[in-house]
């Protein structure tokens, strides 16, 4: 999940090496470096934390050169300090290195065998000594370069750069993305193509088991055989653009107000409010003629995909199977061939939504995804996608990409039950302007920000909490665990309430609060015989209703949050808001690092 980066240039690389890393800071943030090659010596800088303590680091020092790589760090083998943060340096070779070299230790052996020494404990310190153990050997950098990766196994990408040659980076995909980008006399590498775009938009995107041999004026690329290979050149659409927090505190808080619009723009992508019948868009396949569809997603995308199997389900009865990704791609599960596969996420590279992908292609299933980033690898393996209209999300823990999937996987399940006959128009059209009235609503509850403020500040010194919804607040029950537990450390669980009796009420107790998400629905009744056993029990009840709701709810609660009344369809991306906005004003009483919580990243490459 690193972030990596490689340029030949024209002009000195390390300014613009982290203004690149700048906009991969999403990837990893536990240590940052760069190195170039300056009058024909490797030199580094390196920094523990945050990419401002390299800034800050090559302040005092600065580093020259024409030719550099670059890498923001998210952990995997050895801890986040210096000696273990990127790049690499072996002899004449320096590398950077996003992934897993899944053989590294029985490579490490071999290479103490031969007398190379380990000054960290990375798996990419193993890939710098072996391509200088056939240098040693007496290979050029492309045929050591060649030989090393024909022995790695795991999934990486790679940039690394060799001391005697200014005019060379060579760049490696088996697994996490790598682009290329083209300048005018200088060229470029990236993790994405949104980390390039102020340099350039004309891009070329490696596939899996390339490697490229990158210079100036020259790109060659060649496959795992090591013949030469063509890939499409094309125009980026990523902006240059670096998003910034405008007046707010926090991305998340900016990402939290933006909903509104964004909310709007993803339906109107897909619903004519107008006629009050889905737009014509490309599909994959035809809802009508399939008897399933096999969802499978991460973290907050998978409660999403949670909340639209209710939907789909319920509106165009249509069977979903519905997997965490993770799960999903090593269950061997048989998938029947009149079946579609459906994978939702924001990054469009989190590894094991990935691979459960490239499985259900393997078994002949069309694909169908819905992303937040278009020119991802999710995005380009699927037979059709789904865009979110949210725009870059910065903060790790996701808001309106949640929404945004929300609202995708409602438009398309009013499609789906249109298509399959389980609506009439009149009924389509009235879905559709139900659904048209989800950005006022979500407007309405930023409103409530004052109340959720005050309330998070008591919050702030709880251990635990439960979160507990029915029907599709159940999902939204895990996803306001989900987002308190990332961004404010506070241990919380979302339980289906009617789970409640099963085993969590053994937790209760005046000190746990227990966040209870129930509109005024054909079950409210049943919630609140679950808050009864929750007060009974010393419990402090924060209740999500609306008016009716609030009115009923014959039970004490520490705070009722009351959000408008909105019909049902639009519940989970009403409800989203407050859930999200307890979390995040909380985390900000706590003093946490809201935007780049620990321990955690924003695409998730790596299994
Ligand atoms: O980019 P993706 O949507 O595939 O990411 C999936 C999860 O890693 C992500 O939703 C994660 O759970 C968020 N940090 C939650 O806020």
């Amino acid at each position: 999940m690193c972030g990596i980066v490689g340029i030949v240039g024209r002009t000195p690389v390390a300014p613009l090496i982290v203004d690149a890393l700048k906009r991969l800071e999403y990837r990893g943030y536990d240590s940052a470096g760069v190195a170039t090659i300056e009058k024909g010596r490797l030199d580094r800088r390196r920094a523990e934390g945050k990419l401002v303590n390299l800034e800050r680091r090559i302040g005092e020092e600065p580093l020259d050169g024409l030719i550099g790589i670059g890498h923001t760090r998210w952990a995997t083998h050895g801890v986040p300090n210096e000696t273990n943060a990127h790049p690499h340096f072996s002899k004449d070779v320096a590398i950077v290195h996003n992934g897993i070299i899944e053989n590294f230790a029985e490579l490490r052996a071999g290479l103490l065998a031969d007398g190379y020494e380990f000054t960290s404990q990375t798996d990419t310190e193993v890939v710098a000594h072996m391509v200088s153990r056939e240098m040693d050997r007496g290979a050029d950098p492309e045929q050591a370069a060649f030989r090393t990766l024909q022995q790695l196994e795991g999934a990486f990408a790679l940039a690394i750069m060799f001391r005697g040659d200014d005019d060379l980076i060579i760049g490696a995909r088996n697994g996490p993305p790598l682009a290329v980008g083209h300048g005018d006399g200088e060229m470029f590498l990236g993790s994405d193509a949104i980390a390039l775009a102020p340099f350039t938009n004309a891009i070329t995107y490696l596939e899996d088991g390339d490697w490229a041999v990158v210079r100036r004026n020259e790109l060659k690329i060649h496959d795992m055989t090591g013949a030469e290979v063509q890939r499409k050149r094309q125009q980026s659409i990523g902006t240059s653009f670096l998003v910034d927090k405008g007046n707010y505190r926090h991305f998340m808080e900016k990402e939290i107000y933006e909903q509104p619009e964004v909310i709007s723009h993803t339906l109107a992508h897909y619903l004519d409010f107008t006629t009050g019948a889905a737009k014509q868009i490309e599909m994959p396949f035809d809802f009508a003629k399939i008897d399933r569809l096999a969802i499978s997603a991460c973290g907050t995308a998978y409660l999403a995909g949670l909340v639209g199997k209710y939907w789909f389900e319920r509106l165009a009865r249509l069977p979903v199977d519905i997997d965490i990704a993770s799960e999903f791609r090593y269950r061997e599960m048989p998938l029947s061939k009149e079946s579609a596969a459906l994978f939702i996420s924001q990054s469009g590279e989190t590894a094991d939504t990935l691979a459960s992908l490239r499985y259900c292609k393997q078994e002949g299933l069309p694909i169908a995804s819905i992303v937040n980033v278009r020119e991802s690898t999710i995005a380009r393996e699927s037979n059709g996608v789904f865009p979110t209209l949210a725009g870059p999300e910065i903060g790790v823990a996701s808001t309106k990409a949640f929404t945004c999937q929300l609202s995708v996987l409602a438009s398309l399940a009013v499609k789906a039950a249109a298509d399959r006959g389980k609506v009439t128009p009149q009924e389509q059209a009235g879905l559709i302007r139900q659904l048209s009235e989800a950005p006022k609503y979500a407007n309405q509850v930023l409103k409530l920000s004052d109340q959720i403020e005050k309330l998070a500040r008591e919050l702030a010194h709880v251990k635990h909490m439960l979160y507990l919804g029915r029907d599709t607040n159940f999902p939204l029950a895990m996803e306001g665990a989900l987002k308190l537990k990332e961004i404010s450390y506070i241990h919380a669980e979302g339980y289906a309430a009617g789970e409640l009796k099963h085993g969590p009420i053994a937790l209760i107790d005046e000190t746990m609060p227990v966040v209870v998400i129930a509109p005024h629905d054909r079950i409210f009744e049943k919630t609140v015989s679950n808050m009864q056993e929750v007060a009974a029990r010393g419990g402090k009840i924060i209740l999500i209703t609306d008016r009716k709701g609030a009115e009923q709810a014959t039970v004490q609660t520490l705070e009722t949050i009351v959000v408008p009344d909105v019909p049902e369809i639009i519940t989970p991306i009403v409800y989203a808001l407050p859930v999200q906005m307890l979390a995040y004003y909380t985390a900000v009483f706590m003093g946490t690092d809201v935007d780049q919580p620990r321990n955690l990243a924003k695409s998730v490459t790596v299994e």
